[in-house]
């Protein structure tokens, strides 16, 4: 019998993490009886023991707020968890403490939501014996094993009304204007923002670009009257040869890597080489915040659905995940680590070509 169960947000906070929340609580409580713990910070909570119990009445009214009533971490692994040492950090592994304190806690099972570093913890926790299942969460949609992850429809959302409102500006007063997406090493949000926002280029890492063939383009364009170009240019884009350019390290990150500046860079690249005004505008986390668009509310409650489900019938080690129209389970250990790129035979970049775009090949 399955009494208690524990849920944590891991990884980068994001829009529908707290529908997702609410309809495992609600499953849970409503449907199964299953108590629910809420852990602190994802695995941090467990590290440092924050976890308390969820009533119903916590999780009423959260379904359309941004972030996370839990709060999330994107440094905590209890494989690797840093201590300072002075102006370092010294990595433990504090794991058999945490299955301690999951055993003291009654936690029968837990919900872990995620992208892929999560998935990479959850499943070095199932090998040494904790039943879990996953729930896939990322703006960037990188995760293995899933059509779409929550988070990823609304940030594209917010990226597409800004290269609209950019449109403006870049119309006025003919300039080629950037707008530089996250996504990590994946183009998904780039493209989507992209296509929907009707950008003249598009930029992703997964498609290697030449300066000279954004500048032909630019210069095209103008031959035929549009006298600006706009840009949707991923973080992690880069040219052919070149390097992705990094923001910042963050030293106790398990991905210590934060990608930034492409949009600058390349804007002053462009405006070197044609004489051009740029302008270059990092969206950031403003992609990350804010409520999450119904698509996501619907996905995420579906998700938190299917995982209350697997709880209650022990189909544990799975993570959620949409294939097509359904909502099915794949192994959580199949998925963690892995990145999904852009496929390089996508119909949306096939699609965003044959409208015109270019995307700097
Ligand atoms: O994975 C989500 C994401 O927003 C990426 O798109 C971005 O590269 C990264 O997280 C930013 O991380 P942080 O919030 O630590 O700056």
């Amino acid at each position: 019998m399955i009494k208690r169960v524990g849920i944590l947000t891991g990884g980068g906070d994001c829009p529908g993490l707290n529908a997702v929340i609410r309809a495992v609580a609600k499953s849970l409580i409503l449907k199964y009886d299953i108590e629910v713990f809420g852990i602190s910070d994802g695995f941090e909570g467990l590290i440092e023991r924050r976890v308390r119990p969820l009533t119903f009445d916590d999780v009423s009214g959260i379904l359309q707020r941004g972030g996370t009533i839990l709060g999330a971490s994107n440094k905590a692994n209890p494989f690797r968890h840093a201590v300072k040492k002075g102006d370092d950090f010294e990595y433990r592994d504090v794991s058999d403490q945490v299955m301690a304190y999951i055993d003291e806690l009654g936690l029968d099972a837990l919900v872990s939501i995620g992208g892929d570093g999560t998935m990479a913890i959850s499943s070095r926790l199932i090998k040494k014996g904790v039943p879990i299942v996953g729930v896939p969460k990322t703006i960037d949609n990188d995760l293995d094993g899933t059509d779409i992850t929550f988070g990823y429809d609304t940030a594209v959302a917010v990226a597409a009304e800004a290269i609209d409102r950019i449109h403006t500006t870049a119309q006025s007063h003919h300039r080629v204007m950037l707008v530089e997406v996250m996504g990590r090493y994946s183009g998904w949000l780039a493209l989507g923002a992209g296509i929907a926002g009707g950008a003249d280029v598009i930029l992703i890492p997964e498609i290697e670009f030449e300066l000279d063939a954004i500048c032909n383009y630019i210069m095209e364009r103008s031959k035929i009257g549009r006298q600006f170009t706009i840009i949707s240019v991923a973080e992690g884009a880069k040219s052919k040869g070149g390097e992705q350019v990094v923001q910042r390290k963050v030293e106790d990150s398990p991905d210590q890597i934060r990608l930034g500046g492409i949009a600058i860079k390349l804007g002053n690249e462009i405006e070197d080489k044609l004489g051009w005004e740029t302008r270059a505008t990092v969206l950031g986390h403003l992609q990350r915040g804010g409520s999450p668009t119904a698509f996501d509310r619907i996905l995420a409650t579906r998700y938190g659905v299917a995982a209350a489900d697997c709880i209650k019938n022990k189909d544990f080690n799975k993570m959620v995940a949409l294939h097509g129209n359904d909502i099915e389970t794949v192994n959580i250990e199949d998925i963690g680590g892995k990145i999904r790129n852009v496929p390089e035979d996508s119909d949306l970049i096939s699609g965003a070509e044959s409208v015109g775009t270019s995307f700097g090949r």
